[in-house]
């Protein structure tokens, strides 16, 4: 019989057919995220779930006694539940590489988008207020040889530094757990203390793992750090940062303006202060949405799923799942 594969949202055909070559496929196909109801009914008989930011926690794990694997559409992963899969012998993948160049695009274009207004100032063309503006109220601030504080050199904060520093003659510095000398070498970025990198940056970017250590890891006293005409910008998660206080920060000024496109809440509330704020571009959560690189974030899942329920290794594990 051949191992049935459950997968939390509808993928393109060819994804489908790959795993159908030597699994059986089930596929949530409603257009709202699958209920938590649904899911505990389908992944009764999975031995493998493939899926993004759902939460894989024990109470899922008790209504999946066969699971031996979960892939995930994503690079993060902060959706495992670490020693609760450990515990049953199930497998975590992820998808990295194959976004980093994409998620690095999204980080640029909102450190242009907050440096030069433009979101802000595409609402002013469409409320009809161009005539009424002075030249000067709709100046911005520059990008090029400005300083980057990247906060998290990973893959994707390398192909940032690359961009910043080939492409726009930007000064790059980061903050790290460990030192990247490589990075440090090829790209000329150096390592900073994150308070010395809050400081002399022109744009904090965070792109770290929301981990224990990361939770709120900006929070009110990191924004009083900053420069009053410094942009935030988050493509990590949501988490990574007090969001009540980057509120507050973009709201009296302690900060300049901001670039997201993670949230603590997904979807944002409909009352959230951001969505009154000027100063900030918002993006619901894209980094790595672009047609190619969402279809081979499916397939690279897919095949970690069936490498697994075929008895094989997975070829992208999570490395604290790796040796399962
Ligand atoms: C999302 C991401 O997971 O890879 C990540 O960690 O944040 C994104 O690529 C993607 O939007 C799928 O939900």
């Amino acid at each position: 019989m051949k191992p049935y594969v459950y997968l939390t949202k509808t993928v393109p055909k060819e994804v489908q057919e790959l795993i159908e070559e030597s699994c059986t496929l089930g596929m949530w196909e409603g257009k709202e995220p699958i209920s938590k109801e649904a899911l505990y009914e389908n992944v009764k008989e999975a031995e493998g779930l493939i899926t993004s930011g759902i939460s894989i926690n024990k109470e899922l794990l008790e209504h999946a006694p066969r699971l031996k694997v979960v892939s995930n559409y994503s690079v993060g992963y902060d959706n495992f539940d670490i020693d609760e899969m450990a515990k049953r012998n199930i497998i975590g993948t992820h998808t990295p590489f194959t976004l980093d160049d994409t998620v690095a695009d999204l980080a640029f274009a909102l450190i242009l988008s907050s440096a030069r207004r433009i979101s802000e100032l595409d609402r002013y063309i469409r409320k009809g207020k161009w005539h009424e503006k002075d030249a000067k109220e709709i100046f911005g601030s520059d990008v090029h040889h400005q300083t980057l504080g990247i906060i998290g050199m990973g893959r994707i904060g390398e192909a940032v530094a690359k961009r910043a520093k080939f492409g726009f003659d930007m000064e790059v510095i980061y903050h790290n757990r460990n030192r990247k000398p490589e990075a440090e070498k090829t790209y000329g970025v150096s390592y900073q203390s994150l308070d010395d990198l809050l400081a002399s940056s022109d744009f904090v970017l965070m792109i770290t793992p929301l981990t224990d250590e990361t939770y709120h890891m900006i929070g009110k006293e990191e924004f009083k750090k900053m420069k009053s005409t410094a942009h935030f910008i988050n493509v990590s998660r949501g988490n990574t940062v007090d969001e009540d206080a980057l509120i507050e920060a973009l709201t009296n000024g302690t900060i300049a303006g901001a670039g997201l496109d993670v949230f603590q809440k997904e979807p944002i509330n409909e009352d959230n202060p951001l969505l009154q704020l000027e100063n900030v571009t918002l993006a619901p959560h894209i980094g790595s949405a672009t047609e190619i690189v969402r279809l081979n974030m499916f397939k690279q899942a897919a095949k970690n799923t069936i490498e697994v329920v075929h008895g094989r290794k997975a070829p992208n594990p999570v490395k604290e799942l790796k040796d399962i």
